[in-house]
């Protein structure tokens, strides 16, 4: 009985180690490489629910920019939340960018911090070259995420030695309203990771959903063959552009048609998300190039940021 008794007690003991040891990273200090559209934004949200954040990009004459647009951010998010409240409201600002720190050297940042977000350039391999790099300087803990939209986020983890320990954060644009993150689990990304990301996700006042490293996760996967069927259902001459827009808008009830979102997405990422997928499965139909978009983005006609688009805007 004793002996039995002993067992029971060492299984406990061995048990709750485990547990301890597979308890979540509660992550407080967080560095978001990249500070163009997508990463000052999540800078921002980090930094107003109180993680200390460092955002890092290649200039500082960037990261004045994105210090510059997250100020104006927060006065807009600060005008509507606190509208009764305008003390408590420059407060909040005075905190928020009190939580947040610039710099050119993501290597000398991340040695003590828990999470690393990447935002940088839409690349494969200054993805790899980043997080390899990163890798070797970060703490044991630290947990490495990409908000990458089209690249396979196993392949990036390939490119470090803590598979178990990255994952996707994909966030959506404009940051600060947009209440969705999907958190993407690779087959090598551990339960605790995952449930770290997930965490953090609703830290930052997020909803986040879960899907597995598949092209375009949830929305974009949906999104964009959806997209790519409105350019061929147009291309055919069945309907006009105008038309289908209003269609969708009043008929399915979406706030833009699909050439509105086109534009405002931007031409040449929607075709470099629709070539990589392509290329990845050459047969698959919802995944075929168009002509048209294929010629807009050659003419240099990318959308809303360039004037003009399927639509113009000068
Ligand atoms: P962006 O072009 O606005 O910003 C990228 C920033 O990264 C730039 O400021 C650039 O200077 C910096 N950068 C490039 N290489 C760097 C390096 N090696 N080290 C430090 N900084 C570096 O791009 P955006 O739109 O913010 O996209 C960033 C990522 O987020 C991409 O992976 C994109 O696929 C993803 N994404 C974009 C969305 C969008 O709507 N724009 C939505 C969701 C995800």
């Amino acid at each position: 009985m004793a002996f039995a008794t002993r067992n029971f007690v060492r299984a406990a003991a061995s048990s709750a180690a485990a547990t301890a040891a597979a308890k979540k990273l509660v992550v407080k200090h967080v560095t978001v490489i990249g500070g163009g559209l997508m990463g000052a934004g999540i800078a921002q949200v980090a930094a107003a629910s109180g993680h200390t954040v460092v955002l890092v990009d290649q200039s500082d004459e960037i990261l004045k920019k994105s210090t510059k647009g997250i100020e104006e951010s927060l006065k807009r998010v600060t005008k509507k939340k606190f509208a009764d409240k305008p003390e408590a409201g420059a407060e909040f600002i005075e905190k928020t960018l009190k939580n947040l720190t610039t710099s050119t050297d993501a290597v000398a940042v991340v040695h003590s911090t828990d999470l690393v977000i990447e935002a940088i350039v839409e690349n494969q391999e200054i993805k790899n070259e980043l997080f390899k790099r990163l890798d070797k300087f970060a703490p044991e803990h630290t947990i490495f995420a990409s908000n990458t939209s089209s690249l396979q986020i196993t392949q990036l983890a390939n490119s470090t030695t803590r598979q178990d320990r990255f994952g996707g954060l994909h966030f959506f644009n404009p940051v600060p309203m947009m209440k969705l993150v999907e958190v993407i689990k690779t087959p090598m990304t551990s339960q605790k990771t995952f449930e770290s990301l997930v965490d953090f996700s609703k830290a930052v006042g997020k909803s986040p959903v879960s899907c597995k490293d598949t092209p375009g996760f949830i929305v974009n996967r949906l999104l964009v063959p959806y997209m790519m069927e409105a350019v061929r259902l147009f291309e055919r001459g069945d309907a006009s552009k105008e038309d289908i827009d209003v269609a969708m808008k009043l008929g399915a009830g979406y706030p833009m048609g699909p050439f509105e979102l086109l534009d405002y997405v931007g031409l040449d990422t929607s075709k470099y998300i629709i070539d990589g997928w392509h290329s990845l499965e050459p047969n698959n139909p919802l995944f075929a190039p168009s002509p048209l978009l294929n010629k807009l983005v050659e003419e240099k006609k990318l959308g809303k940021k360039t004037g003009e688009g399927f639509y113009k805007y000068k």
